[in-house]
């Protein structure tokens, strides 16, 4: 990477050793240095509080004497250009023919790997996301946890984690055993083939009519239930048919948004590793009674009381949730263990993180919920029952429809111009969820889900398409120069071209780049990325309208085709880690 920090972090270093009683260490210059808002007082900034007590001088003093002192030992041609004391702090301006050029070498030297590392080389990181129910249908409010789970995947897979994509399905409970009776009761095969979720959704509303009037319906399912929990072979057929038609839409729906996942072991996976836990817990003196149930009694760390297990031995959710991570630390051994769940479950995974913790496991702590917020609709609340419910399918059907429609405005639809169609129409459902701040709730809008206007997934989308049909038109030998320039004869200084402030605006979001997917993982929040996607589009077109490239000076027109190689693939990298694909044309 580019450190300039670093640089001149050392430059500072000079004058304070020379100072007795100040300890000062690179590290903490490093953290103190700042960006200044405003240009005018530069690029980077060192503030000189901090060492006016051992120093026993006054800050402004500090800046003055040190300003002066960094200042003319700075070597002609590099990358600082000027320092400058400004009240208590030294300012560095960067010379940005060189800062551009040193970033544009930087770029080139790593092409697709830029802003990756090897931070997370040989640590597993879990990522669990999107789990949705099994028999209930993919909704808007499922696309929060699939796409940001999703795009983190890719992010710390970017730096260097083995990185393990879970799908921990929704697939066991009593609702199963009131889907079975239902079925056979009153079900039809063709039903649940032509359309699963749906059909199967019916008879679960179906069914909880019916038992109102007939609570001997109830029964039945406990017994269906039962029967399924005990391996019944009628039952379990039954039910594996109703979880293979259910995750046949779901795997629709992963497909059209670019998804994928390693495992899809959902709860039941975990029925025969329950008894285990509750042994453990038992043997550890965790577990009370409580009116036939079993529970955890968490008051001391206001939780509440978890429920473990029913009056009737059933488990719970819970109880599953502790076997998966269980399972997980043996099977994988994973460094972290993320979870990307709505924050309604907060108190679920605080209770469940704390009971692993009390039962021992130190890794309790790599367990990690990613919550995040709700999406409402503007007719209101999203029900199922009710039919107030948004279809994800519908949403990016809808969204590629309209993209086609625009294209068509313009001439006829190609093949090719269909596949672009998906890549805008699909990019700006995803671009738009992952805009946003994960933890904040949202109103699903139709108008803003098709508006392509702004700082959307086209927009950025577009910038990447452009920068490849400014490359196109500048042929490949002039690339291939481009790239030569850049990569063989990087001995420093500047390329004579890079002068302006568009440019130079342009190579500091570039160079900005890696840190930006660092701390998206830090955070786990992937908008970090999205924020900067769309900061490098706008640069880019502001330097692309404001400064000729493809200019008929051979020399002048490759050192600026550098830093279209740059922004191009630094935009494709930020839309890659988002799970956004990039056309080259539109
Ligand atoms: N299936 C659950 C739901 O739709 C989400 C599962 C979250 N993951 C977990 N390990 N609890 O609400």
């Amino acid at each position: 990477m580019l450190d300039i920090k670093t640089e001149i972090a050392k430059l500072i270093e000079g004058p304070i050793a020379a100072v007795d009683g100040v300890d000062v260490d690179e590290d903490a210059i490093l953290a103190a240095l700042e960006i200044p808002t405003d240009t005018a007082n530069g690029d980077y900034a060192f503030p000189c509080f901090r060492l006016a007590k051992g120093m026993r001088t006054a800050p402004q003093q500090i800046a003055e004497s040190f300003a002066g002192k960094i200042g003319s030992a700075l070597p002609v041609g590099g990358m600082i250009e000027r320092v400058q004391n400004a009240g208590a702090y030294i300012n560095f301006y960067l010379n940005k023919d060189v800062f551009c050029r040193a970033v544009v070498s930087d770029v080139l030297a790593k092409s697709e790997a830029y802003g990756s590392s090897t931070i997370g080389e040989g640590k597993t990181v879990l990522v669990e996301y999107s789990s949705p129910n099994i028999a209930k249908p993919f909704h808007i409010g499922h696309i929060r946890s699939t796409v940001i789970g999703g795009s983190l995947a890719n992010i710390m897979e970017f730096l260097g984690y083995r990185v393990k994509r879970l799908n921990h399905l929704g697939d066991y409970g009593t609702q199963f055993g009131k889907l079975i009776v239902a079925y056979r009761r009153f079900g039809s095969r063709e039903d649940v083939e032509a359309a699963p979720i749906e059909t199967l959704l019916k008879y679960y509303t179906e069914f909880h009519e019916k038992a109102k009037a007939d609570p001997s319906l109830d029964d039945e399912a406990r017994a269906a239930f039962a029967a399924l929990e005990r391996g019944d072979a009628e039952e379990l057929a039954l039910w594996e048919w109703f979880r293979e038609e259910s995750l046949k839409e779901f795997t629709d729906v992963y497909d059209m948004l670019g998804i994928r996942f390693d495992s899809y072991a959902g709860e039941s996976f975990y029925s025969d590793k329950m008894q285990r836990v509750l042994d453990e817990l038992d043997a550890k003196g965790l577990l009370l009674e409580s009116d036939g149930a079993q529970i955890v009694d968490m008051d001391e760390w206001e939780m509440g009381k978890a429920l473990i297990t029913k009056s009737d031995g059933s488990t719970l959710y819970i109880t599953r949730d502790i076997a998966a991570a269980i399972y997980r630390k043996e099977h994988y051994d994973f460094y972290k263990n993320i979870y990307v769940v709505a924050s309604q479950q907060d108190l679920h995974f605080r209770q469940w993180i704390k009971i692993v913790e009390l039962m021992g496991y130190s890794w309790a702590s790599d367990c990690i919920h990613v919550p995040f917020g709700l999406v409402h609709l503007e007719s209101g609340k999203m029900s199922t029952r009710e039919g107030n419910v948004v279809f994800l399918a519908d949403v990016l059907g809808e969204a590629v429809e309209k993209t086609e429609e625009i294209i068509r405005e313009k001439g006829v639809l190609t093949e090719d111009e269909r596949e672009t169609a998906e890549m805008i129409g699909i990019g700006a459902v995803i671009f738009q969820e992952l805009h946003n701040n994960r933890r904040k709730d949202y109103v699903f809008s139709w108008d803003k889900v098709l508006s392509f206007e702004g700082e959307t997934g086209p927009y950025v989308q577009y910038s990447y398409a452009r920068a490849s049909s400014i490359l196109s038109k500048a042929g490949e030998a002039d690339v291939c120069a481009a790239a030569e320039l850049y990569t063989s004869s990087n001995t420093g200084g500047g390329s004579g071209y890079f002068t302006g402030e568009n440019a130079f605006g342009l190579a500091k979001l570039i160079a900005g780049f890696p840190e930006t997917v660092a701390a998206a993982a830090e955070k786990f929040e992937p908008s970090i990325v999205t924020r900067h996607a769309v900061d490098i589009a706008q640069a880019f077109s502001a330097y692309y309208h404001d400064e000729q490239i493809l200019v008929d000076d051979r020399s002048e027109r490759i050192a600026k085709l550098g830093l279209v190689i740059s922004a191009r693939h630094a935009v494709k990298n930020a839309l890659t880690l988002l799970g956004v694909r990039t056309p080259e044309k539109m």
